[in-house]
């Protein structure tokens, strides 16, 4: 009776899905969007039987959930929560905590780059560190290793490394730094997921990494996040913090117990914290995606490839980002960096492409070092970031999700070509 239920539920769903999704390009009204949704019937299907079970705060699926992402990336574990941003916030807290060991102190210094998402940043001066902004390189967009050397104090404590767009850092000249300074490294992979930099997972280099699995990321759970580390004390931390400062999540109880006696153990409470938990729900949704993630990141591959080749005519006019040697590029978007030239300048290719339905959007937010709220919190800016600002004010992106189909690629490639043919830069 109930799976009979069930399979009524599931048909509807799906008929629905298809009847509302079928996702083909229409050559009458083209629409070429920077991002397509990752989830189809079979994630609202599983979200859905979730729900009518009632059992949608944190529990039994979310575990299986970050588990099965551990297992399936290369990490020892995985601490789930409600965002990208939550992931970074959650695990600067663990490590500035005062009873987690080797911990970051109030005042120190960590080097990232200026060319990043806001909440790569906002976390650390929520945890009390100083951040130090460096340039990028233009060719891959990521930190450049020789101003990470040059902005080392002697306040710096760790480099938090960000991969730009899907494209890994070049990790082993990182982690030669991290060795000759004691610098902990710590990754913000949240618009990297499933890259790899000589065949090994993004966010397991260093101490512990954040991903996000947001709407427009490479597999969504609608708002989302997880921090992988092999840290076992690392994580349990993470499980404190993540939910209120009390250890009901955590899995060595005993450790916490025995050190308070007198307390209920169900409302002991060791440590400062939040409420970042993600819901089961969500986390059913999560596991179906994680299945696809591989096959999306392959498609974004190829048709960044695609792009790539068939843009390599118009290179006067763009620089484009270069995969670091030895990696693998999970693709967030197709970004173009616009040269200086007599024919066209950033906005007007951007308003042509969006006057004909193509969506662009600025690589990141730019750099972010600019952003007025820089002058709420100390910082510090080591060098010239020409690069960031290069990327801020003459780049942009387009999509290169899983979604494209032949034909949008090819209107797309059609549109560019007619920009330039009026142009007259061809
Ligand atoms: C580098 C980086 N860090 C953090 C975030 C924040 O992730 P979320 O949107 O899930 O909060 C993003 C979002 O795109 C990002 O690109």
């Amino acid at each position: 009776m109930k799976e009979n239920k069930y399979s009524k539920i599931e048909q509807a769903i799906s008929e629905y899905w298809s009847e509302n999704h079928n996702n083909k390009f229409d050559v009458s009204s083209p629409v070429v969007r920077l991002h397509e949704p990752t989830f189809n019937s079979d994630e609202i299907i599983a979200f859905t039987k979730q729900m009518l079970t009632t059992n949608v705060t944190m529990g039994k699926t979310v575990k299986e959930f970050e588990e099965k992402y551990a297992r399936s990336y290369g990490y020892k574990y995985g601490v789930s929560n409600n965002s990208g941003s939550s992931a970074n916030l959650l695990m600067l807290s663990a490590l500035t905590s005062s009873i987690t060991e080797n911990n970051l102190k109030k005042g120190d210094e960590i080097i990232l780059p200026a060319l990043t998402w806001s909440t790569t940043v906002w976390p650390v001066i929520q945890c009390g560190l100083i951040p130090v902004y460096i340039d990028c390189e233009l060719d891959t967009f990521n930190m450049d290793p020789d101003k990470i050397e040059e902005a080392v104090s002697s306040k710096t404590k760790a480099i938090f490394s960000v991969p730009i767009y899907g494209n890994p850092c070049n990790m082993d000249a990182i982690l030669s730094i991290c060795e000759k300074h004691n610098l902990m490294l710590i990754e913000d992979c949240c618009e990297s997921m499933g890259a790899t930099y000589k065949g090994k997972s993004v966010g397991s280099f260093g101490r512990v990494g954040s991903f996000s699995f947001y709407y427009s990321h490479h597999i969504t759970t609608l708002e989302g996040g997880i921090c992988v580390t092999d840290d076992f004390d690392l994580a349990e931390m993470m499980r404190i913090i993540r939910a209120h400062g009390w250890i009901r999540q955590v899995e060595d109880k005993e450790k916490w117990t025995k050190k308070h006696p007198d307390f209920d153990p169900k409302f002991l409470f060791v440590n400062e914290g939040y409420n970042l938990r993600i819901t089961e729900p969500q986390a059913s949704m999560g596991l179906i995606q994680i299945d696809k993630l591989d096959g999306f990141i392959e498609k974004r591959i190829s048709n960044a490839s695609n792009y790539r080749s068939s843009f390599s005519k118009y290179s006067d006019f763009f620089s484009f980002q270069e995969t670091t040697k030895d990696a693998k590029n999970s693709h967030f978007g197709f970004p173009f960096v616009v040269k200086k030239n007599n024919f066209f300048n950033r906005d007007e290719i951007c308003k042509y492409l969006n006057d004909n339905g193509i969506e662009t959007r600025p690589i990141i937010a730019g750099n972010i070092a600019r952003q007025p709220a820089n002058n709420l919190f100390d910082h510090r800016i080591s060098g010239k970031l020409l690069n960031s600002d290069n990327i801020m004010d003459n780049g942009f992106s387009i999509g290169v999700h899983q979604s494209l189909c032949a034909e949008s690629i090819e209107y797309v490639k059609e549109v560019f070509d007619n920009f330039f043919k009026e142009r007259k830069a061809n």
